[in-house]
């Protein structure tokens, strides 16, 4: 149907070399490079024969009209944000298979029912507001006014953030669709997994996406003097920091082999003094707990601090905990998965069913309408490190699946 791998991989590499020189590859949601994608990304839309228009949410939406004026658009795309020194591929996978769709849509004349909004979703990794899904949760009006107050470590709040990147932080409620709003929501992802490389297999459908709740972990002790306060007088809150740390990988081992296993990570920590010869008065962590069962993630965060709390003590540290986010697994719709299925079968291209442990803006956009996920191969499963990867050809088959369930989607659907 024309997609063109050759203009398909030169996106993506034009878009990993707008990084962080010193930090390959990392461009960062609400930064200048991140700004200088999307400019890229921009004139490329245009140049495809979209309309563009940065929504209220922040959100990059190229558009192109359909045959029928009633039809809600088929929506496709990903996000160009990328976690720090990782990501050369997450979302920008998406971003561009969904380009070269409508590129090559528009190059070979074809017409389709629907309109066709090709989307690079607001911050979908977790920003340094500590949020994460910043587009897509506006899109499904769930970016609350608590949202918008979230800061960053250089105050910027995530209401004058929004702003920064062309969003509208006082029409949010314009900005939400509704249920029903769209036909169909694809995108295409590397699997950040191993289970299509080793099996040799070119594509997934994505089953159910897995739910992810966050919490800032406050553990308080007492700032002291390391050379002059004894160990008996200590109350150290880093200490306490690694009971917490050690109690959680111990919880989620225990429930490794669960049908529905949990996961959970502290995947950030800041300590105050932060001096080599303080005694750490307080630590600030990020937990993540992910699930396909939601009342085990919800609740994960209260049992660690109930397991904990001797030990704290005996420490004597206090623990406290806030949710950030709590995004419910979501299963993918089944016209979807039979759209995707159908069309890796056009193709002569291999294709299973996967569960994605990696969190989407198919969350959100699932309260919009149904939705589908393709997942393509890549290297040894690596992501989030600047390791991951992927072929030319892995990248080509995931876009003429996208296009081919696009063309399906568009015929069946209303
Ligand atoms: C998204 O990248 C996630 O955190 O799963
Ligand atoms: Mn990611
Ligand atoms: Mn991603």
């Amino acid at each position: 149907m024309g997609i063109d791998a050759d203009r398909l991989w030169n996106d993506i590499e034009a878009l990993s070399r707008i990084t962080e020189p010193d930090r390959p590859w990392t461009r960062r949601s609400f930064t200048p490079r991140f700004l200088e994608g999307r400019a890229y990304l921009e004139r490329a839309f245009r140049a495809a024969g979209l309309a563009t228009r940065i929504d209220a949410g922040g959100n990059l939406i190229g558009r192109r009209e359909g045959t029928e004026r009633a039809a809600s658009p088929i929506l496709i795309g990903s996000h160009s944000d990328t976690v720090p020194s990782g990501g050369r591929y997450d979302g920008v996978l998406g971003v561009t298979a969904a380009l070269e769709t409508a590129r090559a849509f528009a190059e070979a004349g074809v017409a389709l029912r629907h309109p066709l909004e090709v989307c690079d979703f607001l911050a979908e990794e977790p920003s340094e507001f500590g949020l994460s899904c910043v587009g897509s949760r506006a899109l499904a009006g769930e970016l609350t006014p608590d949202m918008l107050a979230m800061t960053r470590p250089d105050g910027m709040t995530l209401r004058e953030g929004l702003r920064y990147v062309g969003g509208d932080p006082d029409a949010l409620a314009a900005a939400a669709r509704g249920e029903n709003s769209i036909a169909a929501f694809v995108e295409v992802h590397i699997e950040q997994g191993r289970v299509l490389e080793s099996e040799g297999i070119a594509l997934a459908a994505v089953t159910d996406i897995v739910g992810i709740a966050r919490w800032r972990v406050t553990v308080g002790g007492r700032a002291d003097h390391a050379g002059a306060t004894p160990m008996a007088y200590r109350s150290d809150a880093l200490v306490g920091a690694a009971a917490l740390i050690r109690r959680a990988w111990e919880m989620a081992n225990a429930a490794a082999g669960d049908a529905r296993p949990l996961v959970a990570t502290f995947g950030q920590i800041a300590i105050t003094p932060n001096a080599a010869n303080a005694v750490p008065g307080e630590a600030a962590l990020t937990l993540e707990a992910r699930c396909g069962d939601e009342a085990r993630m919800a609740g994960f965060c209260d049992a660690l601090l109930a397991a904990c709390a001797d030990e704290l003590a005996a420490l004597r540290v206090s623990a406290r905990a806030e949710k950030i986010s709590h995004a419910a697994p979501t299963p993918c719709a089944a016209e979807a998965r039979a759209a995707i299925h159908a069309a890796a079968g056009d193709l002569g291209l291999s294709i299973r069913d996967l569960p994605s442990g990696a969190g989407h803006d198919a969350v959100w956009i699932s309260r919009l309408g149904p939705v589908g996920m393709i997942f393509t191969p890549c290297r040894e499963g690596r992501s989030h490190a600047p390791e991951e990867s992927m072929t030319r050809q892995e990248a080509y088959d995931g876009a003429r699946a996208l296009a081919r369930t696009v063309r399906r989607l568009d015929a069946a659907l209303a």
